[in-house]
């Protein structure tokens, strides 16, 4: 509502909410009391009721220019480009990645073929922790959950004949993120591709590891600095890479709110500049880069409300409290993945109407890049049939059903504003609670975000066990549960095939160069250098990322989470 005539805009509402009660006490009581409504309660994610009709007193309070503006400016609530899909379509990012580098090298040439816009590398979780696929600590999971990485020749395998200067490949990396972009930068070289052109994100969100997650190696303070080297790094060297994917997905997977979701994802944002500002660096010259990856759950208009409400609230926080000067530092720009939390293992093939629905609402929501998940993931990595129709899910959103065609379409919407409110608002004052407690990192200490998710997952586990929440195939329309035949198995062999390639590639080094690579990496660890030339020159001289993390555990020693009781 805009300021102008507020005494008739005052008047107007008066008489709709007249005409209102009207309406309820002759039209509405007459069928509540012969038909009653079908549940007791209509809830969002946290429980709050869903009112029974939204109207112009939701909205009283908008004002357009302050609150919505347009697309591709302050505060960015309707979108980060001035033309948003009409410019370009949001990337098609299918995350994958298994078994070896050659095995996940033909399934990005396959998604590629396929029309996929954009790689996202799963790494599996020795690779993620930290170990080569010969340590002990990682048998049984090499090549598991994500592509095994040990080395530059691994590397070199995953994008064989994949141009770097092509494609832009996001890594689901954190802890060894600096080791990855380091092996992603050497290969880009052995292409002839210079750092400067290469495009891509790692994740490199550690908070969220230590909150949701639990792939994390160094305490939190070393793991901050690794996290501002990397920026540093990448402001002069890789201006083009998004340095970090600071993500809400896991922490809702982890049984968050929507609101909960944006407070602690964006309250780990300010924890990153804060610390990046704290090691000399310009907001504006970092904050264009930090990227963010929310969750797209099932509760549709409230999921395109919590993006609208998370691109308005950082616009803010960026702004205000951090003082940026450049409208591109300002940008919330993001990745976004269908909720695997709500695939279900009975009747399976129904997760392709879930992810369809939820697809639907990211691109409502202004999605800067998408993953759909297959039907099959709630039972194994996806097969390839499974993971082209996800994408084909992407695409018929994109060409058939002319949503992309327009620009945040359900803006004005009495419900879709009122929602964008309340999730700011909420957000916000989990963000307020985050700063009474010292920041992110001290609220991680004390527990605060991981038991308010705790709290948030029981409470929604109540309400579906009372039936109150209904999950199409788990508490309803159930029948006999035969799991499909032709899922996709991780083959044993990938292990040992893994290790001997490991081998042989340890036996072919100069042990001299390995040996001074790593203590050059050791000193400066144990300095205050930007740790990223050392790391670049470590993979380039075949230190491996297991022989990398293991000197890094040398100087910052391993967090080992502790038990709040
Ligand atoms: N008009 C003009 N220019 C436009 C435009 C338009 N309408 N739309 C896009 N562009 C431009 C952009 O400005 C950009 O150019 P720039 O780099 O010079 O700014 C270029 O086109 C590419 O557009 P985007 O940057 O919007 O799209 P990208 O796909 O390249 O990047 C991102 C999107 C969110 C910024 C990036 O960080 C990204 O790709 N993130 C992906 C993260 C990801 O895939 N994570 C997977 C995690 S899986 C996981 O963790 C779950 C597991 O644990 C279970």
């Amino acid at each position: 509502m805009t300021d102008e005539n507020p005494k008739q805009q005052q008047a107007l509402l008066e008489e709709i909410e007249q005409a209102k009660a009207e309406w309820e006490q002759k039209t509405l009581q007459p069928i509540l009391d012969k038909y009653g409504v079908r549940r007791d309660e209509f809830n969002l994610s946290d429980g709050a009721p869903v009112d029974l009709l939204y109207g112009p007193q939701d909205t009283a309070e908008l004002d357009y220019l302050d609150d919505l503006g347009f697309p591709g400016q302050y505060p960015f609530t309707r979108g980060i480009q001035p033309t948003m899909y009409r410019g370009r379509l949001w990337t098609m990012r299918q995350y994958a990645g298994f078994g070896t580098a050659a095995e996940s090298n033909q399934r990005y040439k396959y998604l590629l073929d396929q029309g996929t816009t954009g790689l996202s590398v799963a790494f599996d979780l020795p690779t993620q922790m930290g170990f080569d696929s010969d340590s002990p600590r990682a048998q049984g999971e090499v090549g598991k959950v994500g592509v095994a990485i040990d080395s530059i020749a691994d590397m070199e395998t995953l994008f064989d004949e994949i141009p770097l200067d092509k494609v832009s490949t996001s890594m689901t990396i954190n802890s060894t993120a600096a080791i990855l972009l380091s092996l992603y930068i050497a290969v880009g070289e052995q292409q002839g591709v210079d750092a400067s052109k290469l495009r891509g994100t790692i994740q490199n969100d550690l908070l969220k590891e230590y909150i949701a997650r639990g792939t994390y190696i160094y305490p939190p303070r070393a793991s901050m600095r690794i996290i501002t080297d990397i920026f540093g790094f990448c402001k002069d060297e890789v201006p083009r890479w998004n340095t970090i994917s600071i993500s809400g997905y896991h922490i809702r997977e982890a049984g968050s709110t929507a609101a909960q979701e944006v407070g602690f994802t964006l309250a780990n944002g300010i924890a990153y500049v804060e610390s990046a500002l704290e090691s000399g660096l310009d907001i504006d010259n970092f904050a264009g880069r930090l990227s963010f990856f929310f969750n797209v759950h099932n509760n549709f208009l409230e999921e395109v409300a919590k993006f609208r409400a998370a691109r308005r609230l950082w616009a803010r926080i960026v702004k205000e409290r951090f003082g940026a000067k450049k409208e591109r530092s300002m940008r919330l720009r993001f990745h976004s993945q269908t909720a695997g939390s709500t695939l279900t293992a009975q009747q399976p093939k129904v997760n392709v109407v879930r992810v369809a629905l939820q697809a639907l609402a990211s691109v409502l929501g202004g999605t800067q890049s998408l993953h759909t998940n297959s039907w099959d993931e709630a039972l194994s990595l996806p097969n390839e049939d499974a993971v082209r129709l996800a994408l084909r899910t992407q695409q018929v959103i994109a060409h058939e059903s002319g949503v992309a065609d327009f620009i945040d379409p359900l803006a004005g919407s009495y419900a879709v504003e009122s929602l964008t409110d309340r999730i700011e608002e909420e957000a916000r004052a989990y963000i307020e609670r985050i700063d009474d407690l010292g920041g992110a990192v001290a609220g991680i200490e004390k527990g605060f975000q991981q038991s308010e998710i705790q709290e948030a997952a029981y409470q929604a586990q109540l309400r579906q066990e009372r039936g109150e929440d209904i999950i199409v195939g788990v508490n309803e329309f159930q029948t006999g549960h035969q799991p499909p035949e032709d899922l996709l198995r991780v083959d044993e062999k990938v292990e040992r095939s893994q290790v001997e390639r490991l081998r042989e590639f340890k036996a072919s080094r100069a042990q001299d160069d390995v040996d001074k690579a790593r203590a050059a990496l050791k000193k400066a660890a144990e300095g205050s250098d930007n740790l990223m030339p050392h790391i670049l020159n470590a993979v380039k001289k075949k230190v491996t990322l297991g022989e990398i993390s293991d000197t890094l555990r040398e100087v910052f020693g391993e967090y080992v989470e502790r038990v709040v009781l």
